[in-house]
């Protein structure tokens, strides 16, 4: 296998026509996929000693590191009273609802980091889902029945929080209680919905017969930073949600893309929301799913501007939105389709980014071309247009066929039914894609997909190459003449996950091609990116605790994009994940999250404060070096 792909990527090198897709001549393209024969190349960086998957009972930093809790879930962000954990755990009361709605919520994922001042900043963290089992004493996930009251404080516990943080003396942050920047938006915070997909009919329901306005948002995974200092959180599971019978729907386009999609969902029981509000039972409020499966925009900076859905980004369930500003001033956001078998995207806007005028980026996203990527087995790729809206005009791929012709919103609110019908490349799980502001390339994680060649499913191809791949793969893009809104790009294998010492070749490491060292860390399942000062890739990961992967507890790997090194930087506590990898703006701190700690029946009552808590609490962690410099040294 080792062999096979360093084939590939030695002919691709070979390409003229690959050179010439790049745009980089012979000389400089030493660099795009092969940073370590960069110029300037430093000599030193990433140089703690890894550490190795474990299963240990806390969360484990290198030598030289520490680590310390910022905010956990039911602090208070007023001036009042933590959660009650405790009695939210024996038998939650209506006091404990009002607690939840001041402070902070469940399932920490995206962690992004504004700068207010030299030792202020805000954070905004996503709340993607509630565990019932661990929340509340007794729940049963394979009989659940949550109470009116449990139900409304998982609701609550769900959204986004934005909070501010202050920097002590010892270089560590704190958060700070009361500040007027803290915010909850929750699962039932008003929204505004924006760009093609507004008033739709699709969009209308009992509450807001217009389709102008939704309460809350729900499952937010992993989000984005724009230039303009708004976050693009991200509605991933929606579907979870949504309860009652497909066959109550008479509206037989109703009915196939609410499938499409997977709803209503298994899920919806374990929340029990479709059962007290009639909005979450698709057979009473059948568009309710439609508004749901969004990019929503929230301004940190401004409490009081309503989160917005930015439709022309496509309903799928979002992952994460990237953004970087193209060599011409449009704006490109890179999004993945967090599901077996679905597609990586991107939106390219029709105006340019104001670097002057903040307010004037607020409607960029609401125009511009939605695309899905293709990739091709000879490592070249196509971004394929599934619709432009330029104003009041949408004009759909003309390769569409009907519905999508005569009420092109359908590409937007059916992005996926519209992206199979122009031979995109189905994908094993996207997670984040990327843009790497250093090596000026796309990195895209497929967390894992064990499904490839089952009854009804595509095969391996050279950018999913893996029938039973269990350890999921980082693949890095590069887009043509280095400009992300290109409709052509080239790509390499960066990396098949997997455990250097493993004999099964599908569950062996391989970075660029070649075959890991035996001393490098195993890596599974990895979700999320951030990028340091240099260019080094930091990977979290959600999946390492499962039997079909390492039995263990789930990290952050650094890859060194220059000497191709893997190492191991963190591990969580049992059976959490690991979310929103992030820097503050001076790279002497390291954000993640421990995101649902003790899931999947693993002992844990992390993080361990001695308050007499008896439940585990999903937090947001912060690392620094003892000696204060960048973390990344
Ligand atoms: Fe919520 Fe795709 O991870
Ligand atoms: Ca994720
Ligand atoms: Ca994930």
């Amino acid at each position: 296998m080792g062999e096979y792909f360093g084939d590939i990527l030695r002919r691709a090198l070979d390409r003229r026509d690959f050179l010439k897709l790049t745009g980089a001549s012979a000389v400089v393209f030493s660099s795009p996929f092969a940073h370590a024969k960069a110029k300037n190349k430093p000599t030193k960086s990433l140089s703690y000693k890894t550490i190795y998957p474990n299963n240990e009972d806390r969360v484990v930093v290198p030598e030289g590191y520490r680590v310390s809790i910022i905010i956990k879930w039911g602090d208070p962000l007023d001036n009042g009273e933590p959660l009650n954990w405790n009695r939210v755990y024996e038998g939650t009361t209506s006091e404990d609802v009002e607690r939840q709605k001041k402070c902070f919520g469940y399932n920490a994922d995206f962690v992004g980091f504004f700068k207010l001042t030299s030792n202020r900043a805000l954070l905004v963290v996503n709340h993607e889902y509630t565990n019932p089992e661990l929340m509340f004493k007794g729940f049963d996930l394979k009989n659940p029945n949550p109470t009116k009251e449990q139900a409304d404080l998982m609701l609550q516990a769900h959204g986004v929080s934005v909070v501010e943080i202050r920097r002590k003396p010892d270089g560590s942050w704190e958060y700070v209680k009361g500040s007027s920047f803290n915010r909850r938006i929750t699962g039932d915070t008003m929204c505004l919905i924006s760009g093609p997909a507004m008033g739709h009919r699709l969009m209308k329901t009992s509450y807001d017969p217009n389709g102008l306005l939704v309460y809350g948002t729900l499952n937010n995974c992993s989000a984005g930073k724009t230039p303009w200092g708004t976050v693009l959180t991200c509605e991933e599971n929606f579907h979870s949600y949504f309860g009652g019978d497909i066959n109550s729907i008479s509206d037989s386009l109703v009915k196939e893309i609410h499938q499409r999609y997977g709803v209503p969902s298994s899920r919806a029981k374990r929340y029990g929301f479709h059962r007290y509000y009639s909005r979450f039972d698709i057979s009473q409020e059948p568009n309710e799913a439609f508004r749901f499966g969004w990019v929503v925009e929230i301004d940190p900076y401004d409490p009081t501007r309503p989160p917005v859905k930015r439709t022309a980004l496509g309903r799928f369930k979002h992952e994460a939105a990237t953004t970087v500003v193209a060599n011409d001033g449009r704006v490109v956001v890179y999004m993945g389709d967090d599901e077996r078998f679905e597609y990586i995207y991107k939106f390219v806007t029709k105006g340019k980014y104001d670097p002057i005028n903040r307010t004037a980026n607020f409607g960029l996203l609401d125009e511009g071309t939605l695309y899905v990527a293709k990739f091709n087995d000879d490592l070249t790729g196509e971004w394929i247009p599934i619709a432009t809206v330029d104003g009041n005009r949408i004009t759909p791929n003309p390769k569409l066929p009907e519905p999508f012709q005569s009420d092109p919103v359908l590409c937007f609110i059916n992005t996926r039914g519209a992206a199979d019908l122009l031979g995109a490349t189905k994908m094993d799980r996207p997670e984040d894609v990327e843009w790497n502001p250093i090596t000026k390339s796309v990195f895209v994680a497929l967390t894992y997909n064990e499904r490839r060649g089952a009854s009804g499913q595509p095969g391996t191809d050279k950018a999913n190459p893996r029938q039973l791949n269990h350890m999921g793969h980082i693949i890095e893009i590069k887009e043509q003449n280095n400009d992300p809104a290109s409709t052509r790009f080239a790509w390499v294998m960066a990396m098949l996950c997997g455990d250097p010492r493993a004999t099964d070749e599908n569950r062996k490491l391989y970075i660029y091609g070649q075959p890991a060292k035996e001393t490098t860390p195993a890596i599974s399942a990895p979700d999320n990116f951030a990028f340091d000062k240099l260019g080094n890739v930091w990977i979290a990961t959600d999946g390492n605790p499962s039997t079909n992967r390492l039995a263990k507890n789930d990290g952050v790997y650094t890859l060194n994009v220059y000497t191709k090194e893997l190492k191991m930087f963190l591990s969580g506590a049992p059976g959490c994940e690991i979310c929103g990898p992030e820097f503050s703006e001076d790279y002497k701190t390291f954000f993640c999250t421990i995101q649902h700690p003790g899931e999947d029946g693993a002992n844990t009552k992390w993080p361990y404060l001695n308050d007499g808590v008896a439940v585990p609490r999903p937090s947001v962690i912060q690392v620094q070096r003892n000696d204060g410099k960048e973390v990344y040294l």
